[in-house]
């Protein structure tokens, strides 16, 4: 049967393998109070891992949240896996420690135990404040930074070094950007996040990832389907036949069906959802198996197509999807 951890090869201790996404753009996540329900009914239903970002304006929920159910006895912070990410406006050498430190005091924790770079793309710098996540230029583009990734790094290797973060890592990084932190670094990445979805495999930089012991996160993997970006034609993973027919003969829903294939093909998935019964739903994957078949059948449907295109980055000279993976 299929692990509910992974270990973490360059890090310390072990990831669960389905996790709490999130982030948004939809809207469902408003308030504090409604991040901190949905922490609460994914600790609820069993889930340790909740994976959150500095820019995703979700954290002081997730907190509230980790502090309620820490404080009924339900778990213990050690209990737990939280990741969060440096936003792009945060890579100036100097700042990396400083999102961090701030990270810690939104989630309430003295610890994470995953801190990615969340792009290779480095922003114009900013406060701390959240207002600004995309700053802009006077002409009304949008203001890029350059950092060297080199240097964001050795900073991540001091922010496990002081104790702040367990494990680091990397997200959306290609082949190239990756090499030059293995090249660089004394502490390697343990875990890159990427987009992976049953149209998107990502096959290459998988296994690519694999080769150097980083433990692959996919994002998006149910292949976001309510992004409001979503082109005419565009496939959805829950009208799929081949997905509804196996779904059907299993007796589960379309998500489980692609949740337990990524979870089949070796790799960690976090699924978002703020509805009760679906995050039930999303972690209740580990009893059941598909067969060789349906995992070529699953495999079949990809037609790479990437939906997190990050648009305020195309032209960047860290730009990481021009590269074929
Ligand atoms: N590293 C990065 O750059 C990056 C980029 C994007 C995302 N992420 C992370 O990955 C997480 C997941 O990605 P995502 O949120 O874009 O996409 P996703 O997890 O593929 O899809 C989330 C959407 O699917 C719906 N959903 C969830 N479970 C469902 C179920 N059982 N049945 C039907 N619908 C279901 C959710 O609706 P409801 O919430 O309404 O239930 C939500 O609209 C994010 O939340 C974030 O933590 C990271």
């Amino acid at each position: 049967m299929t692990s509910r951890t992974l270990t973490l090869s360059n890090g310390a201790g072990s990831i669960p393998t389905v996790g709490l996404g999130t982030w948004t753009v939809f809207g469902e996540l408003g308030s504090d109070e409604q991040v901190e329900a949905a922490a609460c009914a994914a600790i609820d239903a069993g889930y340790r891992h909740i994976d959150c970002a500095w820019n995703y304006g979700t954290q002081k929920g997730i907190g509230r949240g980790l502090e309620t159910k820490i404080k009924e006895g339900v778990i213990k912070r050690e209990d737990m896996f939280i990741t969060s990410k440096l936003w792009d406006t945060h890579h100036n050498p100097v700042l990396v420690m400083e999102e961090l430190k701030d990270t810690l005091k939104q989630l309430r924790t003295e610890y994470i135990d995953m801190f990615l770079i969340h792009w290779p793309t480095a922003l114009k710098d900013q406060d701390f404040s959240g207002d600004v996540i995309a700053p802009k230029n006077d002409d009304g583009s949008i203001a890029w930074a350059c950092y060297p990734l080199e240097d964001v790094w050795k900073e991540m290797e001091a922010c496990v070094k002081a104790g702040l973060a367990k494990n680091i890592g990397i997200s959306n990084f290609n082949k190239k950007q990756s090499e030059r932190i293995f090249n660089s670094s004394t502490i390697k990445p343990s875990n890159m996040q990427i987009e992976v979805s049953p149209y998107f495999s990502n096959s290459r930089l998988i296994e690519y990832c694999k080769e150097k012991g980083m433990v692959v996160t996919a994002y998006a993997p149910l292949g976001a389907p309510l992004r409001p970006w979503r082109e005419a034609g565009e496939p959805s993973a829950f009208e799929d036949k081949v997905l509804l027919d196996i779904a059907k003969s299993k007796g589960r829903s379309v998500a489980q069906i692609v949740i337990r294939y990524h979870l089949q093909t070796g790799i960690v998935v976090i699924p978002k959802s703020i509805t009760p019964s679906r995050i039930q739903e999303n972690i209740n994957v580990y009893d059941f198996e598909l067969s060789g078949d349906e995992m070529k059948q699953i495999k079949g449907l990809d037609r790479n197509l990437r939906v997190y295109k990050e648009p305020i980055t195309i032209g960047h000279q860290e730009y990481p999807f021009d590269d074929p993976y």
